[in-house]
């Protein structure tokens, strides 16, 4: 069973449209590199009357809406430079679970965007779209999300048992070994699914939080955020208990 958890909705203090210039600044700042991107690899043909882009976890905006404009922006430049005299008509497809708030995210799309918008609910580790239908799959900051937590943490005769932990730094071997197979099956899943969705030609867009080879999972960019929180958790529940 595929588990979901989707940002908080709204527009209020606590909502993701408030909190999330974290991914904003992070997409802002490969940019440079997504455009590079689309004009070097992208193939446009001068009689695409078409483009269809999808947002892959694209929450509530307004982080979204930015990424999309700069794909059309960079397609646009594709096919001037290339000399095409007009341009394709852009469709964009917001795809997160059903959960998530769509209501904000179409109460808030941009009245001046130049593409026609649609919502796509479901998870994206399974099919969403007709076959080749697809000319740029975009996912930020949500590719690094499991469909489920693996079993074993939560089985105390398991070694991969993962008991007054939140997460996997400083954590047995057998911990992120757990973590990593869950992450092998996703990717297969979610690459599988595209694969059949990408246009030839087409061109695919990841940006996620990593960690440098060699380095250890506890030196993980979250890692200063996760550890003050686990121990306000752990905390807590032995404060119920
Ligand atoms: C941190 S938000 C990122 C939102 C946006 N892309 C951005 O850059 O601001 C991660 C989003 O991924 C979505 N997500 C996680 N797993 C998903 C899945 N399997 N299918 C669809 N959306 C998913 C979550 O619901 C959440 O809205």
């Amino acid at each position: 069973m595929e588990e979901s958890f989707p940002m908080t909705g709204g527009d209020g203090p606590h909502s993701y449209t408030k909190n999330s210039s974290l991914q904003k600044a992070a997409a802002a700042s490969a940019k440079s590199m997504l455009t590079s991107g689309i004009l070097e690899n992208l193939v446009v043909e001068h009689s695409s009357k078409m483009f269809a882009i999808a947002d892959l976890g694209c929450s509530t905006g307004p982080n979204t809406f930015i990424a999309m404009d700069n794909i059309i922006e960079a397609v646009t430049q594709k096919c001037k430079i290339k000399g095409y005299c007009s341009l394709p008509e852009f469709q964009v497809y917001f795809n997160d679970h059903v959960s998530n708030d769509f209501n904000i995210l179409f109460a808030n799309l941009p009245s001046d965007r130049k593409y026609f918008a649609f919502g796509v609910p479901g998870s994206f580790h399974g099919g969403l779209f007709p076959k080749a239908s697809l000319n740029i799959i975009y996912s930020a900051f949500a590719l690094h999300w499991l469909s489920r937590a693996p079993q074993e943490l939560g089985d105390v005769n398991s070694p991969a048992c993962n008991k007054g932990r939140i997460y996997y730094s400083n954590a047995p071997h057998e911990v992120g070994q757990a973590y990593s197979l869950q992450y092998a099956k996703d990717m297969e899943s979610f690459l599988a699914a595209r694969a059949e969705e990408l246009a030839p030609g087409g061109l695919m867009i990841i940006l996620m939080p990593g960690r440098p080879n060699g380095t250890l999972p506890s030196q993980n960019s979250l890692g200063p955020f996760i550890k003050p929180l686990e121990s306000c958790l752990t905390e807590i529940k032995t404060l119920n208990n």
